[in-house]
């Protein structure tokens, strides 16, 4: 690999652990309506937990532990959300009452007006559903329900109507790794605001994953991220992934700047998954429980977690890679699912020679000129801040929180809570004018004149979930 890469990536300093997780995905019940072929709920084999369903009094005991952990963000999920329909619009009004941010993951299929708008009145704005094809047959066949893409559809429909945003996800193997631009297209037109084109990870309970349908290998996946990418151009719909594919595998960094830095949440101890009867996970697909919070307590069980964070199931064949810090080695439950291990290698790691084009974040002019004329910028209300050990995390929105030194953390807080507008030299250290450009291209500041605020508003957003104050000045075009 060039030395260029190399020096672009390496993050400054190894920070502590974080003492809890940033966001959690809670099961609020391991019941589903349909039975998808592909997912990777491991317990649907036993018909025993395939009952578990949240309480209203347990919801109450969970937001108290999330809330104590100051925890950013949760996602309701399952199962089928909208299948404990009651307890979802509980957790919903509890949890952004408590000033937490939601999200949903639901299949819509059981979306009606009423509840949607019930939820909308909780707090909900955004719903994650899935959506495997554009094809009814394809769709069909992965989610083993005849009519679900219609269902689904209507689904979307209704949401929106209720005035909450939609993405969908696409999870991606052999049936429909060549529908993804096609599917980009549709979902554009139903307004859903963004897509991601997930690859699948086969559930643990798959032996071998090779020939079945299942299976996502190399030049399925590469179709995949071409396309994803070119509908993004055609159709102007934002586009990602929710598992992260090797940053080797993706080669050029540039044209896929979306797929950089979403890296993996089990490892960097972004992400804490509870099942309905409270069993907890560092990874959607992983069956290993390292407690049940209603018996351990949540930043217990988080603690139990420590060899995903500590970069213990790293693959020993990225030894020497610059870019480990961000892409974690890939999947690590894609390498358990393939070689039984996991720190056994990505099955779509190619070797960190392949990649050809480095990342590089790119600050917009509109941004720099902002910085370098000194207009005024204020931290918004939405900002949310919580102190580790040696840094502290800035919340921008939903689960997107980064780190940055405890210093400038101090600073914007104390200018969040009076109100008062600042420019690159009231912030301190030597560092201002990087800073600010770097908390501006996050959002996590905001213009006060209004025609700038909006101009900055309306810029495209590649690689926005890379963390700039983890990048060394050489990555930085401004
Ligand atoms: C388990 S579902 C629960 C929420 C809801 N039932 C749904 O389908 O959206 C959460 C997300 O996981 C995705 N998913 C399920 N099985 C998967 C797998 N084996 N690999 C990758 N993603 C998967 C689904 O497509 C969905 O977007
Ligand atoms: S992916 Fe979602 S809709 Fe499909 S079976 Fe799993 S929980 Fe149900
Ligand atoms: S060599 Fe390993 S860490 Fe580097 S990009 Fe490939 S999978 Fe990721």
């Amino acid at each position: 690999m060039d030395g260029m890469a190399h020096s672009v990536v390496s993050r400054k300093a190894k920070r502590a652990p974080l003492s809890a997780p940033i966001s959690i995905n809670l099961e609020l019940t391991s019941g589903c309506n349909i039975q998808c072929r592909h997912c990777y709920n491991f317990w649907r084999e036993d018909p025993a937990s395939f009952k578990d369903s949240v309480s209203m009094e347990k919801i109450d005991r969970l937001v108290a532990m999330i809330v104590a952990s100051k925890v950013f963000h949760v996602i309701l999920t399952g199962g089928e959300p909208l299948l404990n329909f009651p307890v979802m619009e509980y957790a919903a009004r509890r949890l952004s009452e408590a000033g937490l941010s939601i999200s949903t993951n639901s299949n819509l299929m059981l979306a009606t007006p009423t509840k949607m708008e019930r939820l909308r009145v909780a707090g909900l704005d955004h719903i994650l559903t899935s959506l495997n094809s554009y094809d009814p047959a394809t769709n069909d066949h992965m989610m083993n329900k005849p009519g679900a893409l219609d269902r689904i559809k209507e689904g979307i429909r209704t949401t929106r109507a209720a005035g909450i945003r939609v993405s969908a996800n696409m999870v991606i193997s052999t049936p429909n790794a060549e529908h993804v631009y096609e599917t980009a297209r549709l979902a554009a037109a139903l307004g859903v605001q963004k897509i991601f084109a997930t690859r699948l990870v086969p559930s643990v309970t798959v032996e071998d994953p090779h020939g079945t349908i299942l299976e996502l290998d190399i030049a399925g996946a590469r179709r995949a991220v071409e396309d994803l990418a070119r509908a993004k151009r055609d159709f102007g719909i934002d586009v990602g992934t929710l598992i992260s594919y090797p940053l080797c595998f993706l080669g050029d960094l540039a044209t896929y700047a979306d797929f950089v830095g979403r890296g993996c949440p089990a490892q960097t101890g972004n992400r804490m998954v509870l099942n309905a009867n409270g069993d907890s996970h560092a990874c959607t697909h992983e069956e290993e429980n390292y407690g049940n919070v209603f018996e351990v307590g949540l930043t217990e069980a988080f603690g139990r977690m420590s060899r995903w964070h500590d970069g213990s199931y790293r693959y020993q064949g990225c030894a020497g890679c610059a870019y480990q810090e961000i892409c974690g080695s890939g999947c690590r439950m894609a390498a358990n699912s393939y070689y039984k291990r996991r720190d056994a290698q990505d099955p779509l790691f190619v070797g960190f020679d392949r990649i050809g084009v480095p990342y590089t974040l790119d600050i917009p002019a509109e941004i720099v000129q902002t910085v370098d004329r000194k207009a005024q910028v204020v931290v918004p209300p939405r900002i949310r801040f919580r102190q580790e050990d040696g840094y502290c995390l800035l919340n921008v929105r939903w689960a997107n929180a980064f780190a940055v030194p405890t210093e400038l953390a101090v600073f914007l807080r104390e200018q969040q809570a009076a109100g008062t507008p600042f420019d690159m030299d009231d912030l301190p250290g030597l560092e201002g004018r990087r800073h600010l450009l770097y908390l501006l291209f996050k959002d996590a500041v905001e213009p006060v004149d209004d025609a700038v605020r909006t101009l900055l508003l309306e810029r495209p957003r590649m690689g926005a979930s890379v963390n700039p104050f983890d990048l060394p000045d050489s990555a930085l075009r401004v």
